[in-house]
Protein backbone atom coordinates (compact mmCIF):
# COMPACT_ATOMS: atom_id res chain seq x y z
CA UNK A 1 0.00 0.00 0.00
CA UNK A 2 1.06 3.50 -0.73
CA UNK A 3 2.84 5.68 2.04
CA UNK A 4 -0.03 7.65 4.09
CA UNK A 5 0.69 11.62 3.04
CA UNK A 6 -0.94 14.69 4.56
CA UNK A 7 -3.08 17.73 3.17
CA UNK A 8 -4.08 20.90 4.44
CA UNK A 9 -6.83 22.87 3.03
CA UNK A 10 -7.60 26.79 3.37
CA UNK A 11 -10.74 27.95 2.76
CA UNK A 12 -11.52 31.48 2.02
CA UNK A 13 -15.03 32.95 0.69
CA UNK A 14 -18.37 31.38 0.77
CA UNK A 15 -20.47 28.51 1.72
CA UNK A 16 -19.72 27.16 -2.00
CA UNK A 17 -16.24 26.78 -1.18
CA UNK A 18 -16.75 25.37 2.46
CA UNK A 19 -18.41 22.86 0.55
CA UNK A 20 -16.08 22.17 -2.19
CA UNK A 21 -13.22 21.79 0.24
CA UNK A 22 -14.89 19.02 1.91
CA UNK A 23 -15.42 17.34 -1.77
CA UNK A 24 -11.08 18.00 -2.19
CA UNK A 25 -10.77 16.57 1.26
CA UNK A 26 -13.24 13.21 0.34
CA UNK A 27 -11.59 13.26 -3.36
CA UNK A 28 -8.35 13.06 -1.77
CA UNK A 29 -8.77 10.67 0.92
CA UNK A 30 -9.21 7.97 -1.45
CA UNK A 31 -5.72 8.95 -3.09
CA UNK A 32 -4.87 8.45 0.41
CA UNK A 33 -4.22 11.64 1.59
CA UNK A 34 -5.45 12.30 5.15
CA UNK A 35 -6.33 16.10 6.20
CA UNK A 36 -4.04 17.70 9.23
CA UNK A 37 -4.17 21.26 10.39
CA UNK A 38 -0.70 21.06 10.63
CA UNK A 39 0.46 22.84 7.90
CA UNK A 40 4.52 21.64 8.62
CA UNK A 41 3.24 18.21 8.24
CA UNK A 42 1.51 19.03 4.95
CA UNK A 43 2.75 16.84 1.53
CA UNK A 44 0.02 19.25 -0.25
CA UNK A 45 -1.67 22.31 0.79
CA UNK A 46 -4.64 23.40 -0.93
CA UNK A 47 -5.92 27.03 -0.87
CA UNK A 48 -9.45 27.61 -2.09
CA UNK A 49 -10.14 31.40 -3.13
CA UNK A 50 -12.87 34.14 -3.67
CA UNK A 51 -12.50 36.93 -5.69
CA UNK A 52 -15.67 38.51 -5.20
CA UNK A 53 -14.34 41.65 -3.70
CA UNK A 54 -10.86 43.27 -4.08
CA UNK A 55 -9.91 42.20 -0.59
CA UNK A 56 -10.79 38.80 -1.00
CA UNK A 57 -8.17 38.37 -3.54
CA UNK A 58 -5.56 40.23 -2.06
CA UNK A 59 -5.80 37.92 0.88
CA UNK A 60 -4.86 34.74 -1.68
CA UNK A 61 -1.80 36.67 -2.62
CA UNK A 62 -0.38 37.30 0.88
CA UNK A 63 -1.63 33.95 1.62
CA UNK A 64 0.79 32.28 -1.05
CA UNK A 65 3.47 34.79 0.39
CA UNK A 66 3.22 32.42 3.85
CA UNK A 67 3.95 29.61 1.89
CA UNK A 68 7.08 29.91 0.53
CA UNK A 69 8.98 29.21 3.18
CA UNK A 70 7.48 25.95 3.37
CA UNK A 71 8.12 25.30 -0.34
CA UNK A 72 11.72 26.03 0.77
CA UNK A 73 12.16 23.52 3.58
CA UNK A 74 10.44 21.15 1.48
CA UNK A 75 10.49 21.02 -2.74
CA UNK A 76 8.48 18.18 -3.01
CA UNK A 77 5.51 20.17 -1.28
CA UNK A 78 2.80 20.62 -3.72
CA UNK A 79 0.60 23.17 -3.62
CA UNK A 80 -2.24 24.29 -5.06
CA UNK A 81 -4.96 27.08 -5.82
CA UNK A 82 -8.45 26.47 -5.92
CA UNK A 83 -11.89 28.62 -6.49
CA UNK A 84 -13.15 31.53 -7.76
CA UNK A 85 -9.49 33.50 -8.32
CA UNK A 86 -8.08 30.34 -9.66
CA UNK A 87 -10.33 30.33 -12.38
CA UNK A 88 -10.37 34.14 -12.55
CA UNK A 89 -6.55 34.19 -13.29
CA UNK A 90 -5.85 30.24 -14.52
CA UNK A 91 -2.06 30.67 -16.03
CA UNK A 92 -1.67 33.89 -14.61
CA UNK A 93 -1.50 32.31 -11.15
CA UNK A 94 1.32 29.96 -12.38
CA UNK A 95 3.51 33.33 -13.53
CA UNK A 96 2.78 35.11 -10.94
CA UNK A 97 3.63 32.74 -8.26
CA UNK A 98 6.97 30.66 -9.59
CA UNK A 99 6.52 27.91 -6.43
CA UNK A 100 2.69 27.37 -7.52
CA UNK A 101 2.18 23.66 -8.92
CA UNK A 102 -1.42 23.47 -9.76
CA UNK A 103 -4.00 25.64 -10.75
CA UNK A 104 -7.55 24.29 -10.88
CA UNK A 105 -10.86 26.04 -11.36
CA UNK A 106 -14.37 26.10 -10.29
CA UNK A 107 -15.22 22.69 -12.61
CA UNK A 108 -12.28 21.02 -12.12
CA UNK A 109 -12.24 19.72 -8.46
CA UNK A 110 -12.83 16.67 -10.01
CA UNK A 111 -9.76 16.71 -11.63
CA UNK A 112 -7.26 17.08 -8.65
CA UNK A 113 -6.36 13.53 -8.29
CA UNK A 114 -5.28 13.45 -11.93
CA UNK A 115 -3.38 17.40 -11.40
CA UNK A 116 -1.71 15.86 -8.32
CA UNK A 117 0.19 12.67 -9.71
CA UNK A 118 0.80 14.82 -13.06
CA UNK A 119 2.84 17.01 -10.68
CA UNK A 120 4.38 14.37 -8.94
CA UNK A 121 4.96 12.17 -11.67
CA UNK A 122 6.57 14.53 -14.68
CA UNK A 123 7.22 17.69 -12.02
CA UNK A 124 5.41 20.00 -14.67
CA UNK A 125 3.47 22.83 -13.40
CA UNK A 126 -0.33 22.53 -14.55
CA UNK A 127 -3.76 24.70 -14.79
CA UNK A 128 -7.24 23.28 -15.71
CA UNK A 129 -9.19 25.75 -15.68
CA UNK A 130 -12.29 24.44 -18.80
CA UNK A 131 -15.67 25.09 -18.08
CA UNK A 132 -18.04 22.61 -19.05
CA UNK A 133 -21.23 23.51 -19.56
CA UNK A 134 -24.37 21.46 -19.67
CA UNK A 135 -22.38 18.54 -17.96
CA UNK A 136 -23.76 16.81 -14.56
CA UNK A 137 -20.39 14.85 -14.41
CA UNK A 138 -19.11 18.36 -12.52
CA UNK A 139 -21.42 17.28 -9.61
CA UNK A 140 -19.59 15.03 -7.58
CA UNK A 141 -20.47 11.72 -6.55
CA UNK A 142 -23.13 12.24 -4.01
CA UNK A 143 -21.12 9.85 -1.29
CA UNK A 144 -18.09 12.59 -1.73
CA UNK A 145 -19.90 14.64 0.89
CA UNK A 146 -18.72 13.17 3.78
CA UNK A 147 -19.14 15.62 6.70
CA UNK A 148 -19.15 12.95 9.29
CA UNK A 149 -18.88 14.05 12.68
CA UNK A 150 -20.96 16.89 12.21
CA UNK A 151 -24.39 18.12 13.16
CA UNK A 152 -24.48 20.21 9.89
CA UNK A 153 -24.07 19.52 6.61
CA UNK A 154 -24.08 21.58 2.80
CA UNK A 155 -25.89 20.08 0.26
CA UNK A 156 -25.15 21.74 -3.21
CA UNK A 157 -28.01 21.89 -5.29
CA UNK A 158 -27.12 24.40 -8.30
CA UNK A 159 -24.16 25.61 -9.58
CA UNK A 160 -23.41 28.75 -11.47
CA UNK A 161 -25.42 31.92 -12.02
CA UNK A 162 -26.87 33.24 -15.39
CA UNK A 163 -28.03 36.63 -13.08
CA UNK A 164 -25.18 39.43 -14.16
CA UNK A 165 -25.75 41.77 -11.34
CA UNK A 166 -23.35 44.68 -13.18
CA UNK A 167 -21.75 44.21 -10.08
CA UNK A 168 -20.81 40.50 -9.70
CA UNK A 169 -17.52 38.21 -10.70
CA UNK A 170 -19.75 35.25 -9.32
CA UNK A 171 -21.08 34.60 -13.20
CA UNK A 172 -17.83 34.87 -14.47
CA UNK A 173 -16.03 32.17 -12.22
CA UNK A 174 -18.52 30.04 -11.77
CA UNK A 175 -19.84 29.98 -15.21
CA UNK A 176 -23.93 29.18 -16.34
CA UNK A 177 -26.37 28.05 -14.03
CA UNK A 178 -26.65 23.89 -13.78
CA UNK A 179 -29.14 22.46 -10.97
CA UNK A 180 -28.15 18.66 -9.90
CA UNK A 181 -30.68 15.93 -10.49
CA UNK A 182 -33.08 15.76 -7.95
CA UNK A 183 -32.09 11.66 -7.04
CA UNK A 184 -28.43 12.70 -6.29
CA UNK A 185 -29.24 15.83 -4.04
CA UNK A 186 -31.70 13.07 -1.82
CA UNK A 187 -29.41 10.54 -1.90
CA UNK A 188 -26.88 12.81 -0.85
CA UNK A 189 -28.56 13.85 1.82
CA UNK A 190 -29.66 10.73 3.10
CA UNK A 191 -26.31 9.90 3.65
CA UNK A 192 -25.64 12.57 5.70
CA UNK A 193 -28.85 12.20 7.78
CA UNK A 194 -27.37 8.93 8.58
CA UNK A 195 -23.90 9.66 9.60
CA UNK A 196 -25.77 12.22 12.17
CA UNK A 197 -26.26 15.51 10.32
CA UNK A 198 -29.37 17.35 11.80
CA UNK A 199 -29.42 20.26 9.68
CA UNK A 200 -28.99 20.58 6.17
CA UNK A 201 -28.37 24.02 4.07
CA UNK A 202 -29.20 23.57 0.55
CA UNK A 203 -26.34 25.70 -1.45
CA UNK A 204 -26.11 27.51 -4.91
CA UNK A 205 -26.33 31.11 -5.98
CA UNK A 206 -29.49 31.28 -6.33
CA UNK A 207 -31.24 28.29 -5.53
CA UNK A 208 -34.68 29.69 -6.37
CA UNK A 209 -34.09 29.15 -9.94
CA UNK A 210 -33.17 25.49 -9.40
CA UNK A 211 -34.81 23.36 -11.87
CA UNK A 212 -34.38 25.12 -14.89
CA UNK A 213 -32.75 23.05 -17.84
CA UNK A 214 -33.61 19.33 -15.81
CA UNK A 215 -35.83 17.09 -17.63
CA UNK A 216 -37.22 16.14 -14.51
CA UNK A 217 -39.44 18.93 -14.38
CA UNK A 218 -39.30 20.01 -11.23
CA UNK A 219 -38.71 23.45 -9.21
CA UNK A 220 -36.89 24.60 -5.96
CA UNK A 221 -40.28 24.50 -4.20
CA UNK A 222 -41.03 20.62 -5.03
CA UNK A 223 -37.22 20.23 -4.23
CA UNK A 224 -37.86 21.38 -0.60
CA UNK A 225 -40.90 18.78 0.04
CA UNK A 226 -39.04 16.01 -1.45
CA UNK A 227 -36.10 17.09 1.65
CA UNK A 228 -38.90 17.37 4.16
CA UNK A 229 -39.66 13.87 3.88
CA UNK A 230 -36.69 12.54 4.78
CA UNK A 231 -36.43 10.57 7.95
CA UNK A 232 -34.44 11.39 10.87
CA UNK A 233 -33.20 15.20 9.54
CA UNK A 234 -34.48 18.24 11.88
CA UNK A 235 -33.83 21.17 10.01
CA UNK A 236 -33.84 22.57 6.58
CA UNK A 237 -32.17 26.13 5.10
CA UNK A 238 -31.25 27.43 2.07
CA UNK A 239 -29.16 29.88 0.68
CA UNK A 240 -28.75 32.32 -1.60
CA UNK A 241 -31.93 33.41 -2.55
CA UNK A 242 -32.39 35.85 -5.46
CA UNK A 243 -35.99 38.30 -4.59
CA UNK A 244 -36.62 38.40 -7.75
CA UNK A 245 -37.43 34.94 -7.97
CA UNK A 246 -39.37 34.42 -4.56
CA UNK A 247 -42.15 32.71 -5.96
CA UNK A 248 -45.30 32.27 -4.20
CA UNK A 249 -45.27 28.39 -3.44
CA UNK A 250 -41.67 29.23 -1.98
CA UNK A 251 -43.34 31.58 0.50
CA UNK A 252 -45.72 28.96 1.53
CA UNK A 253 -43.34 26.53 1.77
CA UNK A 254 -42.41 28.34 5.23
CA UNK A 255 -45.55 27.79 6.54
CA UNK A 256 -46.28 24.51 5.03
CA UNK A 257 -42.45 22.00 5.35
CA UNK A 258 -42.10 21.64 9.42
CA UNK A 259 -38.38 21.00 8.97
CA UNK A 260 -37.98 24.75 6.68
CA UNK A 261 -36.38 26.97 9.68
CA UNK A 262 -38.10 30.40 9.56
CA UNK A 263 -35.11 32.17 8.47
CA UNK A 264 -34.59 33.77 5.13
CA UNK A 265 -31.76 35.49 4.07
CA UNK A 266 -32.72 37.84 0.92
CA UNK A 267 -29.90 40.15 -0.15
CA UNK A 268 -31.79 43.86 -1.34
CA UNK A 269 -28.22 45.10 -2.59
CA UNK A 270 -29.63 48.58 -2.22
CA UNK A 271 -32.97 50.50 -1.40
CA UNK A 272 -32.56 52.65 -4.49
CA UNK A 273 -34.79 51.85 -7.41
CA UNK A 274 -31.99 53.72 -9.38
CA UNK A 275 -29.52 51.36 -8.05
CA UNK A 276 -31.20 48.57 -8.46
CA UNK A 277 -31.84 49.01 -12.27
CA UNK A 278 -27.57 50.20 -12.80
CA UNK A 279 -27.24 47.12 -10.79
CA UNK A 280 -29.50 44.77 -12.94
CA UNK A 281 -31.62 43.32 -10.21
CA UNK A 282 -34.47 43.03 -12.09
CA UNK A 283 -36.84 43.85 -9.10
CA UNK A 284 -38.14 46.97 -7.63
CA UNK A 285 -38.02 48.34 -3.91
CA UNK A 286 -41.47 48.11 -3.88
CA UNK A 287 -41.50 44.50 -5.02
CA UNK A 288 -38.92 43.73 -2.60
CA UNK A 289 -41.00 45.03 0.65
CA UNK A 290 -44.41 43.64 -0.43
CA UNK A 291 -42.38 40.22 -0.27
CA UNK A 292 -40.42 41.08 2.33
CA UNK A 293 -43.41 41.54 3.97
CA UNK A 294 -45.49 38.00 2.63
CA UNK A 295 -42.64 36.19 4.47
CA UNK A 296 -43.01 38.16 7.84
CA UNK A 297 -46.93 37.80 7.58
CA UNK A 298 -46.26 34.41 7.57
CA UNK A 299 -44.95 34.01 11.78
CA UNK A 300 -43.99 35.86 14.04
CA UNK A 301 -40.97 34.20 14.37
CA UNK A 302 -39.88 34.30 10.83
CA UNK A 303 -36.10 36.25 10.53
CA UNK A 304 -34.99 37.99 7.50
CA UNK A 305 -30.99 39.32 6.67
CA UNK A 306 -29.56 40.67 3.65
CA UNK A 307 -26.49 41.69 1.72
CA UNK A 308 -26.20 45.36 0.95
CA UNK A 309 -23.78 47.55 -1.36
CA UNK A 310 -23.17 50.91 -0.33
CA UNK A 311 -21.14 53.34 -2.68
CA UNK A 312 -22.40 51.45 -6.26
CA UNK A 313 -21.23 53.92 -8.77
CA UNK A 314 -23.76 56.79 -8.95
CA UNK A 315 -24.95 55.91 -5.76
CA UNK A 316 -25.97 59.70 -4.52
CA UNK A 317 -26.88 61.03 -0.85
CA UNK A 318 -30.73 60.48 -1.98
CA UNK A 319 -30.00 56.87 -3.11
CA UNK A 320 -28.15 56.08 0.16
CA UNK A 321 -31.28 57.57 2.32
CA UNK A 322 -33.28 55.26 0.48
CA UNK A 323 -31.47 52.04 1.32
CA UNK A 324 -31.01 53.41 5.12
CA UNK A 325 -34.70 53.70 4.81
CA UNK A 326 -35.62 50.58 3.64
CA UNK A 327 -33.26 48.86 6.40
CA UNK A 328 -36.20 50.78 8.87
CA UNK A 329 -39.12 49.61 7.24
CA UNK A 330 -37.88 46.01 7.02
CA UNK A 331 -35.78 46.12 10.66
CA UNK A 332 -33.78 43.13 9.00
CA UNK A 333 -32.30 40.48 12.14
CA UNK A 334 -29.00 41.20 10.68
CA UNK A 335 -26.86 42.09 7.33
CA UNK A 336 -23.85 41.42 5.79
CA UNK A 337 -22.58 44.95 4.42
CA UNK A 338 -20.33 45.80 1.80
CA UNK A 339 -18.35 48.95 0.25
CA UNK A 340 -18.81 48.61 -3.40
CA UNK A 341 -15.87 46.62 -5.02
CA UNK A 342 -15.05 47.30 -8.69
CA UNK A 343 -14.39 43.82 -10.47
CA UNK A 344 -12.20 43.18 -13.47
CA UNK A 345 -14.58 42.27 -16.10
CA UNK A 346 -17.97 43.70 -14.58
CA UNK A 347 -20.21 46.04 -15.95
CA UNK A 348 -19.75 48.09 -12.89
CA UNK A 349 -16.29 48.52 -12.44
CA UNK A 350 -16.57 51.06 -16.10
CA UNK A 351 -19.78 53.04 -15.06
CA UNK A 352 -19.33 56.80 -14.27
CA UNK A 353 -19.39 58.12 -10.95
CA UNK A 354 -17.49 55.69 -9.14
CA UNK A 355 -17.95 56.94 -5.42
CA UNK A 356 -15.54 58.27 -3.13
CA UNK A 357 -13.25 55.56 -0.85
CA UNK A 358 -14.10 57.87 2.03
CA UNK A 359 -17.62 58.47 1.41
CA UNK A 360 -17.83 55.04 0.54
CA UNK A 361 -17.02 54.34 4.34
CA UNK A 362 -19.21 57.13 5.98
CA UNK A 363 -21.78 55.06 4.66
CA UNK A 364 -20.64 51.84 5.43
CA UNK A 365 -20.37 53.07 9.11
CA UNK A 366 -23.88 54.80 9.29
CA UNK A 367 -25.26 51.92 7.61
CA UNK A 368 -23.90 49.31 10.74
CA UNK A 369 -24.48 51.64 13.71
CA UNK A 370 -28.06 51.60 12.49
CA UNK A 371 -28.12 48.09 12.00
CA UNK A 372 -26.28 47.38 15.26
CA UNK A 373 -29.08 49.17 17.01
CA UNK A 374 -31.96 47.24 15.06
CA UNK A 375 -30.27 43.87 15.31
CA UNK A 376 -30.35 44.07 19.21
CA UNK A 377 -34.15 45.33 19.10
CA UNK A 378 -35.01 42.62 17.55
CA UNK A 379 -32.83 40.50 19.76
CA UNK A 380 -34.47 42.27 22.70
CA UNK A 381 -37.47 40.60 21.34
CA UNK A 382 -37.11 37.36 22.30
CA UNK A 383 -36.43 37.85 25.95
CA UNK A 384 -38.86 35.68 27.64
CA UNK A 385 -39.76 33.71 24.80
CA UNK A 386 -39.38 30.12 24.84
CA UNK A 387 -37.00 28.85 22.06
CA UNK A 388 -36.12 25.72 20.27
CA UNK A 389 -32.25 25.45 20.41
CA UNK A 390 -29.93 22.41 18.25
CA UNK A 391 -27.17 22.19 20.48
CA UNK A 392 -23.86 22.54 18.54
CA UNK A 393 -21.22 22.25 21.07
CA UNK A 394 -19.72 24.33 24.22
CA UNK A 395 -19.05 28.50 23.59
CA UNK A 396 -15.86 28.73 24.71
CA UNK A 397 -13.45 27.05 27.60
CA UNK A 398 -16.44 26.30 29.91
CA UNK A 399 -17.37 23.20 29.57
CA UNK A 400 -21.04 23.97 30.99
CA UNK A 401 -21.29 26.23 28.45
CA UNK A 402 -23.41 25.95 25.51
CA UNK A 403 -24.24 27.04 22.19
CA UNK A 404 -26.30 26.35 19.17
CA UNK A 405 -28.84 28.03 17.01
CA UNK A 406 -32.30 28.69 16.55
CA UNK A 407 -34.25 27.91 13.88
CA UNK A 408 -34.40 31.62 13.30
CA UNK A 409 -30.71 31.78 12.91
CA UNK A 410 -29.90 33.01 16.43
CA UNK A 411 -26.86 31.99 18.58
CA UNK A 412 -27.93 31.02 22.01
CA UNK A 413 -25.54 30.73 24.66
CA UNK A 414 -26.55 28.42 28.04
CA UNK A 415 -25.29 26.34 30.61
CA UNK A 416 -26.01 22.47 30.50
CA UNK A 417 -24.51 18.95 30.15
CA UNK A 418 -22.14 18.82 26.74
CA UNK A 419 -24.16 15.74 26.67
CA UNK A 420 -27.22 17.90 25.13
CA UNK A 421 -24.84 18.41 21.97
CA UNK A 422 -26.78 17.34 18.90
CA UNK A 423 -30.34 17.61 20.90
CA UNK A 424 -33.03 19.91 20.11
CA UNK A 425 -33.51 21.73 23.42
CA UNK A 426 -36.08 24.32 24.09
CA UNK A 427 -34.47 27.58 25.79
CA UNK A 428 -36.22 30.50 27.82
CA UNK A 429 -34.53 33.23 26.41
CA UNK A 430 -33.01 35.97 29.30
CA UNK A 431 -31.05 38.25 27.77
CA UNK A 432 -30.54 39.86 23.92
CA UNK A 433 -27.39 41.05 22.79
CA UNK A 434 -26.62 42.28 19.17
CA UNK A 435 -25.22 38.94 18.00
CA UNK A 436 -26.48 36.30 20.42
CA UNK A 437 -28.93 35.45 22.60
CA UNK A 438 -28.15 34.25 26.68
CA UNK A 439 -30.91 31.80 28.34
CA UNK A 440 -31.50 29.15 30.05
CA UNK A 441 -32.36 25.28 29.58
CA UNK A 442 -36.58 24.79 30.41
N1 LIG B 1 -25.53 34.75 -5.05
C1 LIG B 1 -25.65 35.54 -3.95
C2 LIG B 1 -24.46 36.31 -3.46
C3 LIG B 1 -23.11 36.11 -3.96
S1 LIG B 1 -21.87 37.23 -3.46
C4 LIG B 1 -26.74 36.54 -4.21
O1 LIG B 1 -27.08 36.83 -5.32
O2 LIG B 1 -27.24 37.06 -3.25
C5 LIG B 1 -22.31 37.71 -1.83
C6 LIG B 1 -22.51 39.16 -1.68
O3 LIG B 1 -21.33 39.87 -1.97
C7 LIG B 1 -23.55 39.79 -2.59
O4 LIG B 1 -24.84 39.60 -2.14
C8 LIG B 1 -23.15 41.23 -2.60
O5 LIG B 1 -23.78 41.95 -1.56
C9 LIG B 1 -21.66 41.20 -2.33
N2 LIG B 1 -20.91 41.56 -3.52
C10 LIG B 1 -20.83 40.92 -4.70
N3 LIG B 1 -20.04 41.59 -5.57
C11 LIG B 1 -19.60 42.70 -4.91
C12 LIG B 1 -18.75 43.78 -5.26
N4 LIG B 1 -18.22 43.88 -6.47
N5 LIG B 1 -18.50 44.72 -4.32
C13 LIG B 1 -19.05 44.64 -3.09
N6 LIG B 1 -19.85 43.63 -2.70
C14 LIG B 1 -20.12 42.67 -3.60
FE1 LIG C 1 -23.69 37.69 -8.16
FE2 LIG C 1 -26.11 38.55 -8.72
FE3 LIG C 1 -25.45 36.05 -9.32
FE4 LIG C 1 -25.74 36.76 -6.79
S1 LIG C 1 -27.36 36.73 -8.36
S2 LIG C 1 -24.08 35.57 -7.65
S3 LIG C 1 -25.01 38.85 -6.76
S4 LIG C 1 -24.61 37.90 -10.24
FE1 LIG D 1 -16.33 34.24 -3.34
FE2 LIG D 1 -16.58 32.57 -5.31
FE3 LIG D 1 -18.18 32.39 -3.22
S1 LIG D 1 -16.17 34.71 -5.51
S2 LIG D 1 -18.34 34.51 -2.55
S3 LIG D 1 -16.02 32.06 -3.21
S4 LIG D 1 -18.71 31.99 -5.34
Amino acid sequence: MEQERYLFVETHGCQMNDSDSGKITSLLSSYNYRTTTDIGKADIVILNTCSVRDKAEHKVYSYLGTLKPYKERNPNLIIGVGGCVAQQEGERLLKRVPYLDIVFGTHNIHKLPELVSQVRRNKERVSETSFYENNLDIFPDPALNSSSNSLKGLVNVMLGCDNFCSYCIVPYVRGREISRQSSDIIKEIAGLVSRGVKELTLIGQNVNSYGRGLHEGIDFPTLLRKVNGIDGLKRIRFMTSHPKDISDPLISSFGELDKLCEHLHLPVQSGSDSVLKRMNRSYSRDGYLSRGQALKNLSPGMALTSDIIVGFPGETDTDFDDTMELVETVRYDAIFSYKYSPRGETKAAVMPDQVDEHLKNKRLLILQERQREISLERNMEYEGRVVEVLVEGGSDKNHERLSGKTRSFKTVKFDGDQGLIGELVQVRIEKGYVNSLVGKIV
